[in-house]
């Protein structure tokens, strides 16, 4: 709980401070009030209002910051202590910067084009994550949901190209103001993720559309964090976002997953979709002599393959089920 009382004391003290030595050291500033543990107090969000806040947080921060940004910014508007504790400048102070082209340097804008722009985490779930990670001891469950509805979302959303067309967001000037094409990922990386919506729009990666979609993607991501955050706070999680991963996925994870038995495969880890990247499985079929159960990862938001890679994963799946029927 907050207490009031005692930090307007505190506040009181400050201003004497202030009066007294016009320009305090930052460790006596620091020392005034208390940095509680984490995780620090959640509220409901209106995820729409966030959503406006990522979109305007990317024109000043770019996706990872932006992201941060949005959601920290709304809990300091609803909360206040202990959010003030962090650097996080007003929606106000946002908005001047990004009209007068101002630098302003907040936390998790490193992260920016999938960190420092090595084009690895999508920076709008890195900073996301950062924020997460800062309310909920559930910060895992509600990270992997988040990661999971990344891969299977077709970015922009129809509210984020509407709210661009009918100049709703917060920004004055837009990159662009069109309603843009849309493409789903499945990968939670910068690299696939704008090469991808690159390739399916036909917009450069240095477009102002490419830089704008990813504007909307971070508003996206910023509002879906909110949603699955609330439902966290109301302990109905699988109600917001039901987890799944793709059946090859879960196909793969039957031998290959963070384990001890380095011989039947458990010398990799993860979750991300395998047949993104690992196409010719051929080489290592003819090692494989069983096959694990067939069961999770078929629920409703199960990967939708299309191309040619994707049907040559499968059928190497497939291909390892006959080659282990054989055997067996
Ligand atoms: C039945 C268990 C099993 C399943 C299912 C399985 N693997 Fe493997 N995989 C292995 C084992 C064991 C090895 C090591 C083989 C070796 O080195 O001789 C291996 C090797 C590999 C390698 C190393 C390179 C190679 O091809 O030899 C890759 C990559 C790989 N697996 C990816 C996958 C992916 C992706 C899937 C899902 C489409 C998958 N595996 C499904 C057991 C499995
Ligand atoms: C973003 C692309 C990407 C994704 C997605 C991916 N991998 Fe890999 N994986 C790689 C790369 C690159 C290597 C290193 C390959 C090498 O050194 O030859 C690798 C290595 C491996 C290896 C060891 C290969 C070896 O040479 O012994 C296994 C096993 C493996 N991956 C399984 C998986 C599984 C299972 C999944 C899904 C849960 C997965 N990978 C998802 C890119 C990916």
């Amino acid at each position: 709980m907050v207490d009031f009382s005692r930090r307007d004391f505190i506040k009181g003290l400050a201003f004497l401070a202030v009066g007294a030595a016009l320009n305090p050291p930052i460790e006596v500033k620091a020392a005034q009030e208390e940095v509680p543990k984490l995780p620090w107090p959640y509220v409901e969000l209106d995820p729409e209002y966030v959503r406006k806040l990522g979109h305007l947080g990317y024109y000043a921060f770019e996706c990872a910051g932006g992201a941060f940004w949005a959601i920290m910014v709304a809990l300091k508007e609803k909360v206040g202590y202990p959010y003030t504790l962090l650097p996080l400048p007003s929606v106000d102070e946002v908005k001047k910067a990004v009209e007068e082209g101002e630098e302003i340097l907040v936390m998790m804008k490193y992260g920016g084009g999938g960190a420092f722009s090595w084009a690895s985490l999508c920076g709008a779930l890195n900073g996301a994550g950062l924020a997460i990670n800062m309310v909920t001891h559930n910060y895992k469950k509600v990270g992997q949901r988040l990661f999971r509805w990344y891969e299977t979302f077709p970015f922009p959303s129809d509210i984020s190209n509407e709210l661009a067309s009918k100049h709703q967001f917060l920004v004055k000037k837009y990159k662009s103001d069109k309603v843009l094409p849309k493409s789903v990922s499945h990968s939670v990386l910068c690299h696939v993720s704008v090469s991808r919506w690159c390739v399916a729009s036909g917009y450069a990666s240095g477009s102002k559309e490419r830089s704008e979609r990813c504007g909307r993607l971070t508003g996206d991501v910023a509002a879906m964090t909110v949603e699955l955050l609330n439902a966290d706070l109301k302990g109905k999680l699988d109600e917001a976002f039901k987890f799944a991963l793709t059946p090859t996925t879960a196909e793969c994870r039957t031998c290959h997953y963070k384990g001890k038995n380095y011989e039947e495969g458990q010398f990799s880890r993860g979750f991300m979709v395998c047949e993104s990247c690992h196409k010719d499985m051929r080489p290592h079929a003819s090692s494989i002599v069983t096959l694990g159960s067939k069961g999770e990862g078929k629920g409703d938001n199960s990967l939708v393959l299309s191309g040619a890679g994707a049907t040559a994963a499968i059928g190497v799946v497939a291909g390892l089920w006959s080659y282990a029927k054989k055997r067996g």
